[in-house]
């Protein structure tokens, strides 16, 4: 035993806790504790604030060799799928070895109530005693992590920006709507500037024939869902601008006309919902051709169906011609984060570099890509519940998950325990817990 550079007792070489550790732990906890709660105030908001077995978990945390030796004979029932010392070979379920203690004793607990469902872990969970679990997951936490993902393997999809695959495939669309979706052919609508919603709908109306237009049909009729969401984001992206082509009508005349489009399209054609389309600045010939097609019907759409009912050809031109004239302005569309940035705001509760130091939240490096990609998916689509992930990945894009997934499993895992009780451990833990140089850059989590 020798006193540690931060001022605590730490047991040097000592791989698995012991009784001397767990006297220690205490202070190396507070430490770990206030450096992952000063920066997570939402974790620290989420730890089972609300549960009557407050503190219990952290039971796990201070089991003592004993403990762990009998953890891992109860270990034996998890081996065919956990596999050999908590390293996952199988497809979807996670590595557990080195994972925080805490962590997997709530979530054993979790699988026990029911708060948390499984069909592989539910069984595997339900006929241990609580201390079984506190055990288990002692034993689970001690043992040495899963090697990282070699980095030279296959990194993230090149798909990773959307906004980088919008613009490679609206080379396909540049020949009619303008290189930069602006348009320069009369009859080719504008795109730069579109709220996506509105794009996505549009795309869809044509392939649904809501839309009667076979060219455009034929056109975007195989495009893939991530493909069309990547255009729409890349278009809704480019700045605006006037169609570069003429308008035949009368703005005046078609000024005092647009007052009653006015409730839905804005009063200078700029709408801000994404519902209604804006008009300003869009090409005078689409602007006709479009509501003489909700007048005949080839477009049927209710709303417009009756603004349309009563409209003549030369007030249609009139009424093109001063949307045409109007300046457009960009949407409020938000630049999904690349993963890079992502990265910056789940470190600040997985801990930097997905090495959790709250005995309660989970690591993620060094995890299975598979099962990371799964329990996104599942947090997103509400299968897996959990408040604080929940609102961290409604917004992840496929694309964001791939890319997180990929990228934490490649980092390493520094064993718990090894940081906890080694010098070397307790001086990464410091280093590894620092979280000043992260968290400035970065805006508060949503
Ligand atoms: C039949 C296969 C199977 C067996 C046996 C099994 N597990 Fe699991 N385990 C899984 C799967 C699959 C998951 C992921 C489930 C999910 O997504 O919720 C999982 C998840 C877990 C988790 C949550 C990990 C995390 O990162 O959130 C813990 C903890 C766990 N298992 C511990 C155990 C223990 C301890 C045992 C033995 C008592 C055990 N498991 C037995 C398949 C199994
Ligand atoms: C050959 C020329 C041509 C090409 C190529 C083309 N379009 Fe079009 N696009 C048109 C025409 C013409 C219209 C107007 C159709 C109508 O009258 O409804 C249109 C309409 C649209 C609209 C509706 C705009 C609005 O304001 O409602 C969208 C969205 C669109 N196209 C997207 C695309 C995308 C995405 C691509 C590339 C994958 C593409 N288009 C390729 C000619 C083209
Ligand atoms: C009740 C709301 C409402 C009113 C009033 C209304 N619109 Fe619309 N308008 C819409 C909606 C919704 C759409 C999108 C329909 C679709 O998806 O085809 C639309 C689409 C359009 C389009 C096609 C734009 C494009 O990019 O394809 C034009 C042009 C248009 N409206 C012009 C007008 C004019 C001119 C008036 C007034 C005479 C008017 N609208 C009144 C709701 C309205
Ligand atoms: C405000 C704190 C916080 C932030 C920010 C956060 N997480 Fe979490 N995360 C948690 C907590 C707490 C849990 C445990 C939830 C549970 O029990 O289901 C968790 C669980 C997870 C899990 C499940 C791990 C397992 O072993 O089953 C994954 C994967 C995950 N988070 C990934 C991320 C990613 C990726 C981000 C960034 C996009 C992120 N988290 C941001 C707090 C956070």
């Amino acid at each position: 035993m020798r006193q540690g550079r931060y001022g605590f007792a730490i047991q040097a070489e000592e791989k698995s806790i012991s009784r001397t550790a767990q006297v220690r732990y205490p202070t190396v906890l507070f430490l770990a504790f206030a450096a992952a709660m000063a920066w997570c105030p939402g974790a620290a908001a989420q730890v089972d604030k609300t549960s009557p077995r407050e503190a219990a978990d952290l039971r796990a945390v201070f089991a003592n060799a004993a403990d762990i030796a009998e953890g891992r004979q109860i270990a034996q029932t998890c081996v065919r799928c956990h596999g050999e010392n908590g390293i996952s070979t199988t497809k979807d379920v996670p590595h557990v070895a080195g994972q925080r203690s805490a962590y997997l004793y709530n979530k054993l607990r979790a699988y026990q109530t029911g708060a948390r469902r499984d069909p592989d872990m539910e069984p595997a969970a339900k006929f241990l005693s609580d201390d079984a679990l506190v055990k288990v997951a002692a034993y689970y936490s001690s043992l040495e992590p899963a090697q990282p993902l070699p980095t030279a393997a296959k990194a993230a999809p090149a798909s990773s920006d959307p906004v980088a695959a919008g613009k490679a495939a609206a080379a396909a669309c540049g020949g009619c709507h303008g290189d930069d979706g602006v348009s320069k052919v009369p009859g080719m609508p504008s795109l730069a500037g579109l709220d996506p919603k509105y794009f996505v709908a549009a795309v869809k109306g044509y392939i649904s024939d809501q839309r009667k237009h076979d060219m455009m049909k034929s056109l975007v009729m195989s495009l893939p869902d991530a493909d069309l969401n990547n255009l729409a984001l890349y278009y809704g992206l480019q700045k605006p601008r006037r169609a570069e082509t003429p308008a035949a009508g009368d703005q005046a005349a078609g000024k005092e006309a647009a007052k009653d489009c006015a409730g839905c399209h804005g009063e200078q054609g700029v709408s801000t919902n994404p519902a209604n389309p804006s008009l300003a600045g869009q090409d005078a010939s689409y602007l006709v051709v479009a509501l003489r097609a909700y007048k005949e019907g080839s477009r049927a759409e209710g709303s417009m169906k009756n603004a349309v009912a009563t409209l003549d050809e030369s007030t249609m031109k009139d009424l093109a011609a001063f949307y045409a004239a109007q300046a457009p302005q960009a949407p409020k569309v938000v630049k999904p984060l690349s993963t890079a940035e992502w990265v910056q705001r789940c470190d600040r509760c997985h801990g930097v570099f997905g090495n959790s130091t709250d005995p309660r939240t989970p690591a993620l490096a060094a995890q299975r890509t598979d099962y990371l990609d799964k329990v996104l998916h599942a947090y997103k689509s509400g299968e897996r519940k959990n408040s604080v992930m929940t609102a961290m990945s409604a917004t992840l894009t496929d694309a964001n998950i791939d890319g997180l997934a990929a990228f934490y499993a490649r980092l390493r895992l520094h064993n718990p325990a090894v940081r906890m009780s080694s010098a070397r451990g307790a001086l990464a833990d410091a280093r590894l817990s620092k979280p000043a140089t992260v968290t400035r850059s970065v805006p508060p989590v949503p």
